[in-house]
């Protein structure tokens, strides 16, 4: 029983918690070690029973799934909540995601999704709880001999996430002498190929996922990357939104893991949502840089963010890149820090002119405008996140300042 997943099952219909007993009866490396017919029960139990998983139904009369899976979070860490409603809609999924859910279920669900899901959910939590040795923040073990994961993230959209990962990837082969790839992660949508004037012939994630998936060989991302003339490799999305199928989060995680084996640095610009295929690049990733700018809009959604994160033990990697920042604007950055309850790690100047004139032509500015102040912040940024120890040390944090004026922009 000890080395069983311990599975609570938590809803306010008795026929259901029947139903999912009995099916997750047949498993053989699952267990229910208790049921629970309310948000107030579920706690009671989950306290006592220390389950590894609660599956918690989304609607119940007395205390909501949401409210209870809130509680749960801070009071019994180590269970990881699995989340079950009849509706599919994004803002379920967005409110179950903040309240520290990890997995969502839309009923009805086959009994192979559900015991999938168990036990993905399980094996991630298992293997984030082994990675929790993790060094400081922006650092990693010097054991380590795979390369290091930088995930290019922002909670909103339009905020720079493809201009910090693309000029962070250049500066650190052309400035670093690093050995990079750089992964378009917004598969929908990638800007990747705009930036370095890349023309994709049948090479993007798309087809090397499948590939990779079938058993392929390792080596065979050399075929499905492009190189680019500042020498860093760029695997790119695919070039039509509905490719974007193709691409599993188990098959991205297997390519990250291929490429951090045989790259120094590999940077991801992620789209700017969570699906389990961002949380997947968010799990592997050993820095999360999170853009954010001067507008309220990403102010609370990063603090929304930084929630999330800290439920999902991410806290110590996430490294915040205040972009665009101009001191015009109305808000000053120690009231975002004291908003956010954290100091922002790195600052990119707020340049229209240099930034877009180098997205229209097609060539990153570190390359084109070496000397101007923006780029000078994205090459102390490489230098903070993949640099050397004592550059990543020397460019380490600063002590937070106090905010003067609290909140004045609001
Ligand atoms: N430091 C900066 N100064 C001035 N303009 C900037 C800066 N960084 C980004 N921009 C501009 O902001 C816009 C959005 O940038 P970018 O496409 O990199 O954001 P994104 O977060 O990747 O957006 P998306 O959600 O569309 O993927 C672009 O027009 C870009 O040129
Ligand atoms: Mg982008």
């Amino acid at each position: 029983m000890a080395d069983r997943i311990q599975v609570l099952i938590v809803d306010d219909i008795a026929e259901t918690r029947d139903h999912l007993t009995k099916l997750l009866g047949f498993e053989p490396d699952i267990a229910v070690v208790g049921t629970a017919a309310s948000g107030a029960e579920a706690i009671e139990q989950a306290t006592r029973l220390l389950p590894d998983i609660i599956l918690m139904d989304i609607n119940m009369p007395d205390m909501d799934g949401i409210a209870a899976t809130e509680r749960l979070s801070a009071r019994v860490p180590s269970a990881a909540v699995v989340m079950m409603s009849v509706q599919g809609e994004a803002d379920y999924l967005r409110r179950s995601m903040l309240a520290g859910a990890r997995e969502f279920l839309v009923k009805p669900f086959s009994s192979d999704e559900l015991t999938a899901s168990i036990r993905q959910v399980y094996s991630r939590e298992k293997e984030k709880a082994s990675r929790v040795v993790v060094a400081p923040a922006g650092t990693r073990p010097e054991t380590h001999e795979d390369g290091q994961v930088v995930a290019v993230f922002s909670p909103k959209g339009g905020v720079g996430r493809t201009t910090v990962a693309v000029n962070l990837a250049v500066a650190a082969a052309a400035e670093l002498g690093k050995k990079v790839t750089l992964v378009d992660g917004s598969f929908q949508f990638g800007d990747v190929a705009v930036l370095l004037n890349l023309n994709p012939k049948d090479k993007s994630m798309a087809e090397l996922v499948p590939e990779l998936e079938a058993g392929g060989d390792p080596e065979s991302v050399d075929t499905f990357c492009m190189t680019h003339s500042s020498g860093i490799q760029v695997l790119l999305a695919p070039p039509s939104p509905e490719m974007a199928e193709l691409i599993t989060p188990s098959g991205v995680k297997r390519v990250l893991e291929v490429l951090r084996a045989r790259n120094e640095v590999v940077v991801v610009d992620c789209a700017a949502w969570f699906n389990d295929t961002i949380l997947g690049i968010l799990d592997l990733a050993d820095a999360v840089l999170t853009v954010l700018t001067l507008e309220i809009t990403s102010i609370k959604n990063i603090r929304l963010f930084l929630e999330v994160a800290e439920q999902l033990g991410y806290s110590h990697k996430i490294r915040l890149v205040l972009n665009r920042a101009d001191t015009t604007l109305g808000i000053r950055v120690a009231d975002v820090e004291h908003s956010i309850g954290r100091k922002v790690d790195h600052t990119i100047v707020s340049d229209g002119r240099a930034v877009v004139y180098a997205l229209n032509r097609g060539v990153p500015f570190v390359l084109s405008n070496r000397e101007s102040q923006v780029s000078q912040d994205v090459f102390r940024l490489a230098g903070s996140i993949v640099g050397n120890k004592s550059t990543r040390e020397e460019e380490g944090r600063k002590p937070p300042q106090k905010g003067k004026s609290l909140f004045a922009w609001r």
